[in-house]
C-alpha cells in the first residue's frame, strides 16, 4: 500500500524552467525565476510542480542530456539555488517534482567520457557498445528523433542511443549501473524532493540479442518500439528501482510511460505497482501517424469521437486499477487547441472548453505553463527560430521530401514542440516581462493577448477560469466528485459531444463540452441541477426535453433525475 494518497486530489504544474521566468537578465529562465514565481502557482492553487530537467547538461535535448546527475546547469543556477527553491516551496504548501531521466544520460558525462577513453574499463559496460565486422551499424533500429539509433565512436565501436546522437542508452542488465542511479535517486530524495517524472521510462529494457527486425520505411530500418519498449523482463528491473528509491520515501513517481498495454496497467500503477501514477499518451497522441510531419493529416481532421473514444477507453482501463495523470499539454507538444481545434474558433472560449474537459477526467491535473493562459502556437518564420532537436530533423527530412522550406515550416509550425517552450508572458511590457535581456527564444507575438499580469486583472479570463477550476476541485462539493469519484461517459450518442459524470457518495456530477462550433440541441437523460462552472453565463438553454448547447459550450453541473 502507498503511504500517501492525498496527492489524488492535489493539482500540478509543469514548468520548462527555460523558458518560465529570468531572474538575472541573461535570457534563459532559471531556478531563481522560479522561486519568484511561486506565489503566483500558489495563488493558481498548485500542490506539485514538475521542473523539467535542470541538471548539468550540454542542452542538446533541453537538458533529457545529463551531464552530471548531481549538478545544476549553471544556465539555470546553482544547487544553492535548488535548496532555496525547494524549501519556499515548502514554506508555499508546493512540493517540487524533479525530472529523472534514467534510459539514457549524455555523451558528455564522465561515464560515457571514460568508456570512450578505454574499452575495457568498467563504465564501458554502463553503455551499449558493440563492434561489427562490415562497417555497417549492429542492426538496423531507427532512433525516435530520425536516422540510425547506432553511432560509431573513433575505435570503430558503435553505441546504442533511441534518442539523439548525444544521448547513449544505458545499460540496465549491469547491477553496477543501477546502484549507482539508485545512489543518486536516493541522494535527490533526501534534499525533500515531492517526486518525480520518469522519462521514457519504459524503454530501459532491450531485446537482448539487438537482432535486426523487418524495415517498416523506404530508409531500411525500423522504428525501436518493439524491441525496447515494455519489454518483457522490464518489470524485474522497475521493481528493483522501487524497492531501492522511491518506496523508502514519502513521495509519487509520475511515468512517462508510453507503450503500456491496458493488460498490464495493474504492474504499473497498481496497488503494488512501479509507479503511483503514469501518463497514458494514447488520447493526446491522435495525429502522430506516418512517418513525418507533413503527411500527417491536420490534428482537427480527426473526428472528435475518436479522441473521445480513446480518451474513455484510457480512463475506464485506469479506473479498473489505479489512478491516472491526465494533461492535454506538455513539453513535447504544441499547444492543445492547435491538435483539437480549428484556427477560425480558437479563442478563450475554446481554450475554457479544452480546459474543461482535460481538468475533471479522473487522474491528477497537470497544467502545462501558459496553458492556464490560453496560449496558442507560436509563429516561427524559419527553421533558425526553432531550437528543439525533433524539430529541425522533421525540416530536414521534409526538405528532403522534395518540400520547398515555406511548406516544410507550415509543418513546423503546426507541429513543433517549441510551440509550448516559447517565453511565459508574465505581463504586458518588454518580452513579456519574462527577462530584462534578450530572450533565448522569441516571445509569443500576441502576448498582449494573453500574459498573466492582464488575465488576473479580468474576471473572464482563461486564468480566472483555471483558478476556478482549481477551487472546484479543492471544495468539499462537488471536490470529493471532481477528484475521488468514479467516472463514465455520458451522451454518447452526440458525435460532437464529450461529457462523462463523476460520482460518488451517491452524488453525480457532469462535465459537458461541444467541439461543435454551431448551436447544438441534445436530448439529455439527466436535469441540469445547479452549474458549477462554465464558460458561458448561459452555457445551455432549455427547450422542451432538450438542452440547446451554443457553439463550444462546456459546464460541469449537478445531475438530477429527469421528471
Ligand atoms: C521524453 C521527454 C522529451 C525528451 C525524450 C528523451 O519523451 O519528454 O522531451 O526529448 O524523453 O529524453
Amino acid at each position: 500500500m502507498r503511504k500517501n494518497e492525498e496527492w489524488k486530489k492535489k493539482v500540478a504544474y509543469q514548468i520548462y524552467p527555460r523558458s518560465f521566468m529570468d531572474s538575472n537578465g541573461d535570457g534563459t529562465g532559471d531556478l531563481k525565476g522560479i522561486t519568484s514565481k511561486l506565489d503566483y502557482l500558489k495563488d493558481l492553487g498548485v500542490d506539485y510542480v514538475w521542473i523539467c530537467p535542470v541538471y548539468a547538461s550540454p542542452m542538446d535535448d533541453g537538458g533529457y542530456d545529463i551531464s552530471d546527475y548531481y549538478s545544476i546547469n549553471p544556465m539555470f543556477g546553482t544547487m544553492e539555488d535548488m535548496d532555496e527553491l525547494l524549501a519556499e516551496a515548502k514554506k508555499r504548501g508546493i512540493r517540487i517534482i524533479m525530472d529523472l531521466v534514467l534510459n539514457h544520460c549524455s555523451d558528455e558525462h564522465v561515464w560515457f567520457k571514460r568508456a570512450l577513453a578505454d574499452p575495457d574499463c568498467e563504465e564501458a559496460s554502463y553503455f551499449w557498445f558493440r563492434r561489427t565486422d562490415d562497417g555497417n551499424p549492429p542492426n538496423n533500429w531507427r532512433s525516435m528523433f530520425g536516422g540510425s539509433a547506432w553511432e560509431q565512436v573513433p575505435d570503430g565501436r558503435w553505441y546504442l542511443h533511441l534518442f539523439s546522437k548525444k544521448q547513449p542508452d544505458l545499460n540496465w542488465e549491469n547491477p553496477k549501473l543501477r546502484e549507482k542511479l539508485y545512489e543518486m535517486i536516493r541522494w535527490w530524495l533526501d534534499k525533500g524532493l515531492g517526486g518525480f517524472r520518469i522519462d521514457a521510462i519504459t524503454h530501459i529494457k532491450k531485446e537482448p540479442t539487438l537482432a535486426s527486425l523487418p524495415p517498416d520505411g523506404p530508409d531500411g530500418m525500423v522504428g525501436c518500439f518493439a524491441p525496447t519498449r515494455n519489454y518483457p523482463g522490464i518489470g524485474d528491473l522497475l521493481t528493483e528501482l522501487r524497492e531501492n528509491t522511491f518506496d523508502r520515501y514519502d513521495c509519487i513517481t509520475v511515468a512517462e510511460a508510453a507503450g503500456v498495454p491496458y493488460d498490464q496497467l495493474g504492474d504499473y500503477i497498481g496497488e503494488n505497482g512501479y509507479f503511483s501514477t503514469l501518463f497514458d499518451f494514447t488520447y493526446s497522441e491522435l495525429y502522430n501517424h506516418g512517418h513525418t510531419w507533413h503527411t500527417c493529416k491536420k490534428a482537427w481532421e480527426w473526428p472528435i469521437s475518436l479522441l473521445r473514444d480513446k480518451m474513455f477507453a484510457s480512463q475506464l482501463e485506469t479506473q479498473k486499477i489505479g489512478f491516472g495523470a491526465v494533461y492535454f499539454e506538455n513539453h513535447d507538444y504544441p499547444r492543445a487547441c492547435e491538435k483539437f481545434i480549428p484556427h477560425e474558433y480558437q479563442s478563450p472560449l475554446t481554450q475554457k472548453m479544452l480546459g474543461t474537459l482535460f481538468f475533471f477526467l479522473r487522474g491528477i491535473p497537470f497544467i502545462y505553463q501558459g496553458e492556464e493562459l490560453g496560449m496558442t502556437n507560436t509563429v516561427f518564420e524559419s527553421i533558425d527560430d526553432v531550437d528543439d532537436i525533433s524539430t529541425k530533423n522533421h525540416y530536414r527530412i521534409s526538405l528532403a521530401d522534395g518540400l520547398t522550406p515555406e511548406e516544410a515550416i507550415k509543418a513546423v509550425n503546426r507541429y513543433s514542440r517549441d510551440n509550448g517552450r516559447v517565453p511565459f508572458p508574465w505581463g504586458p511590457g518588454k518580452n513579456g516581462g519574462f527577462t530584462t535581456g534578450k530572450p533565448w527564444m522569441k516571445p509569443h507575438p500576441r502576448y498582449l493577448e494573453f500574459n498573466a499580469a492582464d488575465e488576473a486583472k479580468d474576471p473572464g479570463s482563461v486564468l480566472n477560469y483555471y483558478k476556478k477550476m482549481v477551487a472546484l476541485r479543492k471544495s468539499e462539493y462537488p471536490g470529493a466528485q471532481l477528484t475521488l469519484g468514479d467516472i463514465a461517459p455520458l451522451l454518447l450518442d452526440y458525435p460532437d459531444i464529450i461529457a462523462y459524470k463523476r460520482i460518488k457518495d451517491g452524488r453525480e456530477v457532469a462535465v459537458v463540452c461541444s467541439f461543435s462550433p454551431c448551436p447544438l440541441s441534445i436530448k439529455a437523460d439527466f436535469a441540469p441541477g445547479e452549474v458549477f462552472i462554465a464558460n458561458y453565463e448561459k452555457p445551455f438553454e432549455k427547450s422542451g426535453e432538450n438542452l440547446v448547447l451554443p457553439p463550444f459550450s462546456a459546464f460541469v453541473c449537478e445531475m438530477t433525475e429527469k421528471c
